[in-house]
């Protein structure tokens, strides 16, 4: 949650509205925060910024203290439950489609798909389904809706 002061407002951009997590159940704003504040991070780098920084952090920031994450392109993203996920989000009112249950993996991995193609340009070869592939779709969507309107 980027708060409304001009120290934070330069340092990550917009600060953060309440509409813009109205579906997210539970909501996770918090006082805590290690790092900087990543609301505003999608679009700020290059998919293959994130996939590096989270392999090995300190390979593009340098003296990083955060830990990596390079499990994360080994492990495949179990998307078992995503029907179930999304039926539970429509009882709590978030507006998807009628059916999208069984049509949301179908849009995840044209998603992932389109992040490895994104990949190849660098020689970088990781599959669509690794769980890595998933938090860079995540970090790139953060922020975005107020973004998007501008
Ligand atoms: C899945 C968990 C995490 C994700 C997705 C993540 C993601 C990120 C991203 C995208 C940045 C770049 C921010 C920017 O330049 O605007 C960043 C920076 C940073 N993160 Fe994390 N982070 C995670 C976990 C952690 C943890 C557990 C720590 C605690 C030590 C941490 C500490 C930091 C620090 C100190 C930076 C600033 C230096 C740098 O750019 O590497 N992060 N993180």
């Amino acid at each position: 949650m980027i708060r409304p002061f001009r120290s934070e407002t330069e340092r990550y951009g917009e600060y953060s509205k309440a509409g813009e997590f109205v579906y997210d159940h539970p909501f996770q704003w918090g006082s805590k925060r290690t790092g900087p504040d990543l609301h505003r991070i999608g679009g700020k780098y290059p998919n293959i910024w994130h996939y590096h920084h989270m392999i090995d952090p300190t390979t593009m920031s340098p003296g990083s203290i955060m830990p990596a994450y390079d499990w994360m392109a080994e492990n495949d993203l179990d998307i078992s439950s995503t029907p179930a996920k999304i039926r539970a989000m429509q009882t709590l009112g978030v507006p998807y489609p009628e059916g999208y249950d069984e049509k949301a993996n179908a849009d995840l991995m044209k998603q992932a798909e389109s992040i490895v193609a994104d990949f190849k340009k660098n020689d970088v070869s990781i599959a669509a389904n690794k769980e890595l592939i998933a938090m860079i779709a995540y970090l790139q969507r953060m922020g975005t809706d107020i973004k998007a309107s501008r």
